[in-house]
């Protein structure tokens, strides 16, 4: 049994890959388990040379990495490029935090007591990663789980397995061991349902939606096992009255149609202050009938396909009920079909006079539209904001501190670009709030989830 990895920009068949049999799943955990042992005693040192050497491999074959990202994902091979960087930063970053897992001593309350607190990997991690980010989210688990010294084990998307696969060959090329980091294809219901039912995984770390990540970490409890969730989005952006109004709109290009808008931290909701509201959508629909649709291979692309014929019927019943119930189509509603290929592309879209009865103000979008809906006082943008149950991603622009800071106490989000249309790095802690997941990916909070607390305490010697 095989995946047929198809190009969704022309239905072209790239490449097969085996899809695991169970007991083979089984004995790839096995294995990873096994080589705990080792991976966990070498020194942090040598992981962090051996991540460090990672990092290069990928670097050096860059181009082919990222022509592979485009071909299987879709994107325009210059966010295939900043994708293969932006999964370097975590395994540069982590290669660093190797070093820097400290323990600390407590003033005990006897004077011959020492109590000293250490820290040591937690075992196996099995993680799924999603097809948006093929390379970075699958880094952005690997990097910290064998910093940490936990072995690996990774089920990339079915639409994406490439990009993970070329990625953890070159872990091998590196010299980190097959027995601390190896990836298995097959049906995400089975693979994770192998992962949590394994005695031997002790945690499991997700990217995707949040009823599969509702589902995991039910099924995790089972075996008590550590769970961080990636899950959904659904970004309000912000414009207040005093805002430079071509940079926020340069910014919410960025953030709303990065990967076709295909991202969980991507605006999906643009809340505008009422008196600039028209200034704003004229300048939005100007840069936006600017961008160009079609195959991410193809020089000067700047928006490539949906990634299946699923993502894209959602989108388009999301746009069909906003002007359906009155929204106004500034720009967009434009398709391009090519069914016999299951190739599918929506041009950029900015809808005007969006209401709060319309879906894309509660469902994830994950398409190239954009909603405009307006605010008066800045308690209502903040209302209208976190009307949801995600809470990842928000953004704000303003320049004045007062509102700057208002906003920033009141959004319920993990993340928030004040003036950032941007935010995510290697360094700073990515996650959400309510049903946006569980646990921090990234920066000195995103290893200490591979991590288990230990104390020592020294009574009379
Ligand atoms: C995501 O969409 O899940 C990740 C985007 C990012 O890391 O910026």
């Amino acid at each position: 049994m095989t995946i047929r990895v198809n190009n969704p920009a022309t239905g072209e068949f790239i490449e097969e890959v085996k899809i695991q049999s169970k007991e083979e799943v089984k004995q790839a955990i096995k294995e990873c388990y096994e080589g705990f042992n080792d991976w966990s005693r070498l020194d942090a040192h040598e992981r962090s040379r051996l991540l460090s050497k990672w990092s290069d491999k990928i670097q050096e074959n860059k181009n082919s990495i990222a022509e592979v990202m485009t071909k299987e994902n879709g994107k325009p091979l210059h966010e295939s490029l900043g994708e293969v960087d932006y999964a370097t930063s975590y395994i540069d970053w982590y290669a660093e935090e190797a070093k820097r897992i400290y323990g600390r001593t407590i003033p005990a309350n006897s004077e011959s007591k020492r109590i000293i607190v250490s820290h040591q990997p937690i075992g196996l991690v099995a993680a799924i990663t999603p097809w948006n980010f093929p390379a970075a989210m699958m880094t952005r688990k690997a990097a910290p789980a064998l910093a940490a010294g936990c072995t690996f084990i990774v089920k990339p998307a079915a639409e994406t397995p490439l990009t993970a696969i070329r990625i953890i060959e070159l872990a091998y090329e590196a010299g980190i061991p097959k027995s601390a980091i190896q990836y298995v294809n097959g049906s995400g219901r089975v693979i994770g349902g192998l992962f949590t039912d394994s005695d031997y995984i002790r945690k499991i770390t997700f990217t995707g939606s949040t009823p599969v990540g509702k589902s995991l970490i039910k099924d995790s409890a089972e075996t008590m096992k550590h769970v961080t969730m990636e899950l959904g989005g659904h970004a309000p952006l912000i414009v207040a009255e005093d805002a430079d109004l071509d940079f926020a709109v340069n910014q919410t290009i960025g953030t709303k149609f990065r990967n076709a808008g295909q991202t969980c931290v991507c605006a999906n909701r643009l809340i505008i202050h009422e008196n600039i509201v028209d200034a704003f959508s004229a300048k939005l629909k100007e840069e936006v009938e600017k961008l160009v649709v079609g195959n991410g291979m193809e020089e000067g692309t700047d928006i490539g396909p949906i990634i299946n014929k699923k993502g894209y019927e959602k989108i388009v019943e999301q746009v069909k009920d906003a002007v359906a119930k009155g929204a106004e189509v500034l720009v967009g509603d434009k398709y391009d079909e090519d069914h016999e290929n299951e190739a599918y592309f929506i041009h950029p879209t900015v809808l005007k006079h969006v209401t709060d009865d319309m879906d894309i103000m509660h469902e994830e979008t994950f398409g190239p539209v954009a909603p405009i809906t307006t605010f008066k006082t800045l308690e209502e943008a903040v209302e209208i904001a976190n009307n949801t149950e995600y809470g990842l991603a928000a953004y704000f622009f303003t320049n004045d501190y007062r509102t700057g800071t208002y906003l920033h106490d009141h959004l319920d989000f993990g993340i928030v670009g004040w003036n950032d249309g941007g935010p995510s790095a290697a360094h700073a802690p990515f996650g959400g709030m309510k049903e946006s997941g569980l646990g921090r990916e990234g920066g000195i909070e995103g290893i200490e989830p591979y991590l288990e607390t230990k104390y020592l305490s020294i009574g009379q010697l």
